[in-house]
């Protein structure tokens, strides 16, 4: 079973619309995944009583002792993906989940204030020594912005490319309207380009891992956590906003 953590300690980035998007696109890639939410907010809760498919469940696991247990039984049950999404600020769960993580990925929307606020979980993420990869969230639908962006990361301070998950995550009312709906953007609009750039940050997140190749098991690896990027958020890396 892998894990991926949602952590960043700023409220309103994206960490539970990803978590609820790349659930759906990672059973449509299938996998067999549970949702777990240890933001005592119950934003993953609240949206799992206004649905009505039964997949993905969502465990409420609030005591970050209780993490590791659970993380076990769902590998026993033959859950092949857990996706922990964590709250806002600096927390005994939010810690432990990060511990845990194969993959941690940090939603930051393209600000320099959002961005200089992902340092104290980068921090975090840094002394458990785990991988773990930005991801760019609500970006501006067009214009110099992308671009500068994309050259601002391919070129610029941040020369290490897995560093920054892809494609960016566009903002768009699917999102919101989806999860008031009780459904992932993925099903909500499925044609639509948010529904494609959640299914693009999943089959990168595949790759990262090492599982793209149809789950087999020869190929599914431990990080290379010796090779993890060295990279600390600057508002230079981000200077296209
Ligand atoms: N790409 C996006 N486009 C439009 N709205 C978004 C996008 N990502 C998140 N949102 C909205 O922003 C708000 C905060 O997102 P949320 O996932 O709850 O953040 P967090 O879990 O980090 O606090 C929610 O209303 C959500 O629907
Ligand atoms: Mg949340």
């Amino acid at each position: 079973m892998h894990t991926i953590v949602l952590a960043t300690q700023k409220g309103g980035s994206g960490k539970s619309t990803l978590a609820i998007g790349l659930a759906r696109a990672a059973i449509d890639a299938g996998h067999t995944v549970r949702l777990i939410e240890t933001d005592q907010q119950g934003t993953l809760s609240s949206w799992r009583a206004r649905r009505t498919l039964a997949e993905p469940r969502v465990d409420p696991v609030y005591a970050a002792g209780d993490i590791a247990e659970r993380l076990d039984r769902l590998a026993d049950e033959g859950v092949t993906l857990a996706i922990i999404d964590t709250a806002g600020g600096v927390g005994a769960a939010s810690s432990a989940a990060i511990r845990h993580a194969d993959l941690c990925l940090i939603p930051a929307r393209p600000s320099v204030v959002d961005i200089e606020a992902t340092a104290v979980t980068l921090a975090e993420v840094r002394r458990a020594d785990r991988p773990f990869a930005f991801v760019l969230n609500q970006t501006p639908i067009r214009g110099q912005r992308l671009t500068g962006a994309a050259a601002a990361l391919g070129e610029g301070a941040l020369d290490i490319p897995d560093a920054v998950a892809q494609p960016f995550i566009v903002m768009r009312n699917d999102h919101q309207d989806a999860l008031s709906a009780g459904l992932a953007v993925g099903e909500y609009a499925p044609s639509g380009k948010s529904a494609d750039e959640i299914r693009g940050l999943w089959s990168w997140i595949e790759t990262r891992l090492g599982i793209a190749a149809a789950l087999a098991p020869e190929n599914i690896s431990e990080l290379p956590i010796a090779t993890m990027p060295a990279v600390q958020p600057s508002a230079e890396m981000f200077h296209f906003v």
